[in-house]
C-alpha cells in the first residue's frame, strides 16, 4: 500500500478506514490507559496525532518510540475528538524503524535558538521552522520555472567552471588539480597554468551572465537558476559564498523593459508563495515575523518606485540621517542606505537606476553622460538589494573601449566581444538573488537560515 503524505490525510474528510503513516515522532504523552504520539513525515507544519490503546499495544512496545525515533504505524484514520485535529490514527501496529536515544538526540525540546541550529544544520530540517523555510524554498524554485517558462522563456545551462571574472570584483574560487606544494613554474618564476587541468587559470562562476547573453542572442529569451560563488569575507546575514541566482536574459529588451519584467517577476513570486504556501507563512508569521504575510501582501499591491541613482543620492544627503558610510555620488550604496530609501522615505521597494560607471560591471550600457550607465538595482525592505541587473553594452567599440579602459584581458573574453561584432542587439538582463528572495518570503532575518547547508567563511561544515 503507498504511504500518504500526512498533509494529505490531515486534509481528508473522508473517515474510518485503514491506514499506514510514517514518519518521526516530535512528542509522546499519556497516561496508564493511552498513549498520544504526535508524528510528523515533513509534508507539512502538522502532526498527526496517533492514539495508542495500551491494552492493545503493550507500553514495552512504545518504549523504543521518543522524540526523534522514526515509526511506522498501521491502524484506522477516525474522527479525533480532541481539540486541534480533525482526524487521528488509532494504532493497531506500530514498527520503529529507527530509535532515537533521548540522552544523545540533539533536538529534545523545542524552542532551541537558530544559532543552536545551526550548528545542527543536518538534522534542523526536523524541527517546524526549517521543514517550513525548506518547504517553501521549495515552492519558489517551481514557481520560478513555471513564470518563465509561461512567458517563453528557455531553462539555460551555463557553466560553473569558467576562465572569466563576469563581475570583475575578482572574488573567485581557483579551480585547480594542480599540487599546491609543487606548483610547476615558467622560466619567469610564474605559475605555470598550462600544466594545470584547463591550461589556463580556472575559477568557480560569480555569475552565468556572461553566457547567458550568448543564450539570449540565439534563442531570445533565458534564464539560468543555479548556484555561483563568491569569495568575498563578507560575514553578514545577507551574504553567502554559495549562493543560488537566477539570471533571465532578453535580447531586444530595454532597461525599462528589463525593469518591468523584474517587477512582474517579484510580484508574481509572492503571490505564488501567499497562495501556494499559506500554512507555512502563517507558522513563520506566528513565530519569527508578525509583519511577514502584511509585508507580501503590501509589496503585490504597490507600485515599485523608479529612481536615478542621483536623485536618490539627494534624498540620502537631505535626510539629516548620519550614516555609518557616506554618501557622496559615486558611493557605492551600503544596506543602510538601501534600507532608508525603502523602509523610511519611501517605504516600498525601489528601482534605482543610472548608477556611476566607476561602481558597476564592464558590460553595462553606457549613458549618453559618459558618467553612469544603465543599471539597475531593486532594494526591498529588509533586504536591500534583491536583484541587481543592467541593460548591456551592445556596442563592439565602445565595450572594448571599456575593456581596455579597465585593463580587463581582452584575448581571455573574445568569445564574449564576438557577439558584439556580428549580429548584436540591444538586449538586458538581471540577477535576483535566490536566498535573498528567501529571506524576504520567509520572513527570516540570517541568510544562513535559508539555505539546508550555508556555506560563508570559515564554514563548510555538512
Ligand atoms: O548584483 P550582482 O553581483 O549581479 C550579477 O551577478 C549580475 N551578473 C546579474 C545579472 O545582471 N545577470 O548579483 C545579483 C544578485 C544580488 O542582487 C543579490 O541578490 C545576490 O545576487 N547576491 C548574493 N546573494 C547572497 N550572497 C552573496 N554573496 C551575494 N552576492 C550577490
Ligand atoms: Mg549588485
Amino acid at each position: 500500500m503507498k504511504t500518504q503524505r500526512i498533509a494529505e490525510i490531515l486534509k481528508s474528510t473522508t473517515t474510518d478506514y485503514d491506514i499506514t503513516v510514517k514518519g518521526w515522532v516530535r512528542t509522546k504523552r499519556g497516561n496508564k490507559n493511552v498513549a498520544f504520539i504526535a508524528l510528523n513525515d515533513g509534508s507539512c507544519v502538522g502532526n498527526i496525532q496517533v492514539v495508542v490503546d495500551l491494552q492493545k499495544i503493550q507500553e514495552e512496545e512504545l518504549k523504543a518510540v521518543t522524540t526523534g525515533s522514526c515509526i511506522r504505524v498501521d491502524g484506522k484514520l477516525v474522527k479525533s475528538l480532541g481539540a486541534g485535529q480533525g482526524v487521528e490514527v488509532q494504532a493497531e501496529k506500530i514498527e520503529v524503524y529507527g530509535t532515537a536515544d533521548p540522552d544523545t538526540y540533539p533536538l529534545q525540546k523545542k524552542g532551541h535558538s537558530l544559532e543552536f541550529l545551526r550548528d545542527i544544520a543536518y538534522l534542523r530540517p526536523r524541527t517546524n521552522t526549517f521543514g517550513a523555510v525548506f518547504r517553501i524554498r521549495h515552492a519558489m524554485a517551481y514557481a520560478i520555472h513555471k513564470y518563465f517558462n509561461d512567458h517563453g522563456f528557455y531553462y539555460w545551462h551555463t557553466p560553473l567552471i569558467t576562465g572569466s571574472d563576469c563581475e570583475g570584483a575578482g572574488a573567485m574560487f581557483n579551480v585547480t588539480t594542480m599540487d599546491l606544494n609543487n606548483l610547476p613554474r615558467t622560466e619567469d618564476g610564474q605559475i605555470d597554468y598550462s600544466q594545470d587541468f584547463y591550461g589556463k587559470p580556472c575559477n568557480l562562476t560569480v555569475s552565468g551572465q556572461l553566457e547567458g547573453e550568448l543564450g539570449a542572442l540565439a534563442l531570445g529569451q533565458i534564464y539560468t537558476f543555479g548556484p555561483t560563488f563568491r569569495a568575498e569575507n563578507s560575514n553578514t546575514p545577507r551574504h553567502l559564498s554559495e549562493f543560488w541566482m537566477i539570471e533571465p536574459e532578453m535580447a531586444f529588451y530595454e532597461l525599462e523593459e528589463n525593469m518591468e519584467l523584474a517587477e512582474d517577476f517579484l510580484k508574481y513570486l509572492i503571490r505564488y508563495a501567499l497562495e501556494n504556501c499559506r500554512e507555512d507563512l502563517e507558522f513563520m508569521n506566528k513565530m519569527w515575523d508578525k509583519e511577514l504575510i502584511e509585508r507580501l501582501e503590501f509589496v503585490i499591491k504597490n507600485d515599485f518606485v523608479r529612481l536615478d541613482y542621483t536623485e536618490g543620492i539627494e534624498i540620502l544627503k537631505a535626510s539629516g540621517r548620519k550614516f555609518e558610510f557616506p554618501c557622496d555620488w559615486g558611493c557605492d550604496l551600503q544596506s543602510e542606505h538601501e534600507r532608508y530609501l525603502v523602509e523610511e522615505h519611501f517605504k516600498r521597494p525601489v528601482i534605482l537606476i543610472n548608477y556611476p560607471k566607476d561602481i558597476k560591471a564592464f558590460y553595462m550600457k553606457q549613458n549618453e553622460d559618459g558618467k553612469t550607465v544603465r543599471a539597475m538595482d531593486v532594494l526591498f525592505p529588509k533586504i536591500g538589494e534583491i536583484i541587481g541587473g543592467s541593460e548591456r553594452e551592445a556596442d563592439y567599440g565602445k565595450l572594448t573601449a571599456r575593456v581596455k579602459e579597465l585593463q580587463m584581458s581582452e584575448a581571455e573574453l573574445w568569445w564574449y566581444l564576438d557577439t558584439r561584432r556580428w549580429g548584436s542587439a540591444p538586449h538586458s538582463g538581471f540577477g535576483l538573488g535566490f536566498e535573498r528572495l528567501l529571506l524576504f518570503v520567509t520572513g527570516m532575518a540570517n541568510i544562513r537560515d535559508v539555505i539546508p547547508f550555508p556555506r560563508t567563511p570559515n564554514n563548510a561544515e555538512f
